[in-house]
């Protein structure tokens, strides 16, 4: 039987799940907005600090459409609502509750679109996970459904090779967490019974290059995580995982000085029409 929560297997942590509270429809789940409407009853599962949530809700969805945000504890709505109550008080169209992806709380043929955002990517069972968002999906709805592929993250110069190394490190000494979730997210849709014709796969990125603000905010935010996350890379050795931790905030913060240096994350995605 599948864990409900393996992602913080080790309790809630805030600077882990502030890594996840810039992230917008813009810039990480632009890939539904051709199928969305502003009608939509949309459900957004496993949706961390609710930032994507509260976006939709915001900007994408009309006083007839609404949005759900689920998480399977407590502290994860209680931040989301938090997020909620600053940027957008007066928003009513949008609210969060707790529930597990594998036992999602709601009837079949619910929603008209159902979201995961990097959330496959960290199941046990991601086979049961697909099946259930296509449970509560309308006949006639849309799945949508996003993961990093974290093998094939690039740090460049050279010299930074240890930032990737730290990511995919880290990725494999998690419960569960699959360093390939991206490139194989069609196989599993496939497993899980979606038809394979009415999958549409797409790939994105997340590049920080250009752009100092946001390499930045990156860094601030990674590093902090690192400090106060409680995520190890050498479970059994506390004194190589604090060295180790410390180069790679060192790392970090030579890179974000440097105008030559790039970091991208690739992702793929696939939105599913579920057969009338
Ligand atoms: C990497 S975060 C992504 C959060 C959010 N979707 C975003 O992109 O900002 C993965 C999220 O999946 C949630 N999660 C883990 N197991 C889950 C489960 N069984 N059901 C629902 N959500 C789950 C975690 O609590 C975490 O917030």
């Amino acid at each position: 039987m599948a864990n409900d929560q393996v992602y913080y297997s080790k309790g809630f942590k805030k600077s882990v799940s502030d890594t996840h509270a810039w992230r917008t429809v813009d810039n990480s789940t632009k890939f539904i907005t051709s199928v969305l409407r502003p009608d939509f009853k949309v459900l957004d599962v496993g949706c961390g600090p609710g930032s994507i949530t509260v976006d939709l809700a915001k900007n994408y969805l009309n006083e007839n459409g609404s949005v759900i945000g689920v998480e399977p504890t407590q502290e994860l709505i209680d931040t989301a609502n938090e997020f909620k109550n600053t940027a957008a008080p007066s928003l009513n169209n949008v609210k969060f509750q707790t529930g597990s992806i594998y036992e999602l709380p709601f009837e079949d043929n619910t929603f008209d679109l159902v979201l995961a955002h990097q959330v496959i990517i960290h199941l046990q069972d991601p086979i049961k996970g697909l099946q259930e968002l296509a449970r509560v999906t309308k006949s006639g709805g849309y799945v949508a459904v996003k993961d990093a592929d974290l093998e094939s993250i690039i740090a460049s110069p050279e010299k930074y090779e240890l930032l990737r190394n730290y990511f995919v490190e880290k990725a494999k000494n998690a419960v569960s967490t699959d360093i390939k979730a991206g490139r194989t997210l069609r196989e599993k849709a496939v497993k899980a019974g979606y038809k394979p014709d009415n999958i549409t796969t797409s790939k994105s990125y997340w590049l920080l290059a250009d752009d100092i603000e946001a390499k930045k905010q990156w860094v601030e935010l990674t590093n902090n995580r690192i400090k106060n996350g409680g995520e190890v890379i050498y479970p059994n050795d506390e004194k190589k995982n604090e060295e180790v931790s410390n180069q790679v905030i060192s790392k970090w913060e030579e890179w974000v000085n440097d105008e030559t240096s790039l970091f991208n994350i690739s992702h793929f995605e696939i939105v599913y029409k579920k057969p009338v």
